[in-house]
């Protein structure tokens, strides 16, 4: 199929090119770069091989993105674009309200209109709320936060689209903790400021860019005492996506909701130990206090994408961070401008 990969250029967009390409799909990616770099899409197709046509512009846009399904032979759309930083999005709950919705109005309307029905859509564990243990696809979602709730409301927004129009065929993804980077190393996760997130942070005190790792709390009722999430590679996440797409194809179920995520709880220090032994040295870190708005543990049951999709993680957290690790010492900057 040819496919729309919007957000293409994205941390996961971008390993989702790779193993679309891989599973012998055609690509376009629209992205507006405001939170990745053009450098990524040269390292795309030095690793694929092939020309990846790029169309960047914000996809809010409305005219541009009907433009685009005109100019463009499309046979379905895995939906990656929009902000996600979930403090963020307490600062500017309009700008993601805005952006977050009004893309996927503006992306599924272009789809309506040009008769593509395969959507993959990417949501998050987030919207499980608050303590995400062992969360199966039929909990009730809600959000603590704008970022939380944009992903509430677009799940929602899609049911409503299936049932007014049963011949779409759409995914509901609900990511837990990604993390790692294409064995190559060329690709990988790159945040634009100072990361929020556990692995990326942890990668850069390791690399010397910062200073130690702070370690959220270590009060939580969880076996180590610090928070326990389900990190998936994003190798494994990207495969998850090829195969509810291939699934999208064959099904006759207009919505389907599946959980990618390994199964497993790791903790913030199992996590760091990890890490270590990949570097081969300790890493300085020092316990603070907890991180408002976080849960003690949030980790999948994934065995409807497991049964569903004939689809599981495949690789170790050991190799979350050997990969991780490989990219940082590579790319000690991250992407080049
Ligand atoms: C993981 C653990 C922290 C940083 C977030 C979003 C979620 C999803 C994935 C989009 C927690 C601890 C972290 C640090 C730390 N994103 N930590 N020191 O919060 O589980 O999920 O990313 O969908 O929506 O909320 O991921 O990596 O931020 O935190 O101790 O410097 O690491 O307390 O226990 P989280 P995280």
């Amino acid at each position: 199929m040819r496919v729309l990969v919007s957000g293409g250029a994205g941390y996961i967009g971008s390993h989702t090119v790779v193993a679309l390409v891989e599973a012998g799909h055609d690509i376009v990616v629209v992205d507006d770069f405001s939170n990745a770099k053009p450098t990524v899409i040269g390292r795309l197709e030095a690793l694929t091989g092939r020309h990846i046509p790029v169309h960047a512009f914000d996809l809010t846009d409305v005219d541009k993105t009907a433009h685009l399904f005109d100019i463009e032979e499309i046979d379905a759309v895995i939906h990656f674009a929009g902000y996600k930083a979930v403090g963020e999005s307490v600062q500017k709950p309009l700008d993601y309200y805005e952006n977050n919705l009004g893309s996927t109005f503006a992306l599924v309307r272009a789809m309506q209109k040009h008769g593509v029905d395969k959507l993959v859509f990417s949501s998050s564990a987030t919207v499980y709320g608050t303590d995400q243990a062992g969360a199966t696809e039929d909990r009730p979602t809600f959000a603590t936060n704008p970022y939380g709730w944009t992903k509430v409301m677009q799940e929602q927004i899609l049911r409503d689209v299936a049932v007014a129009d049963p011949s779409m065929r759409i995914a509901l993804l609900r990511y837990f903790n990604p993390v790692g980077a294409h064995v190559s190393g060329t690709i990988g996760e790159d945040p634009s400021d100072i990361p929020n997130n556990l692995m990326p942070y942890i990668a850069q005190v390791a690399v010397g860019r910062r200073e130690k790792l702070q370690v959220f709390g270590d009060d939580y009722d969880t076996p180590d005492g610090t928070g326990v999430r389900d990190y998936i590679h994003v190798v494994d996440l990207a495969a998850g996506h090829v195969a509810a797409l291939e699934k999208l194809a064959a099904t006759s179920e207009p919505v389907n909701t599946w959980n990618l995520g390994s199964g497993r709880g790791t903790s913030v220090l199992e996590l760091l130990h990890a890490f270590e032994k990949a570097v081969g040295r300790e890493l300085p870190h020092e316990i603070v206090g907890r991180r408002a708005g976080d849960v003690a543990t949030s980790y999948a049951d994934p065995s409807k994408a497991n049964e569903e999709l004939g689809w599981r993680t495949q690789k170790s957290v050991e190799e979350m961070c050997a990969d991780t690790w490989r990219w940082q010492s590579q790319n000690p900057e991250g992407y080049p401008d």
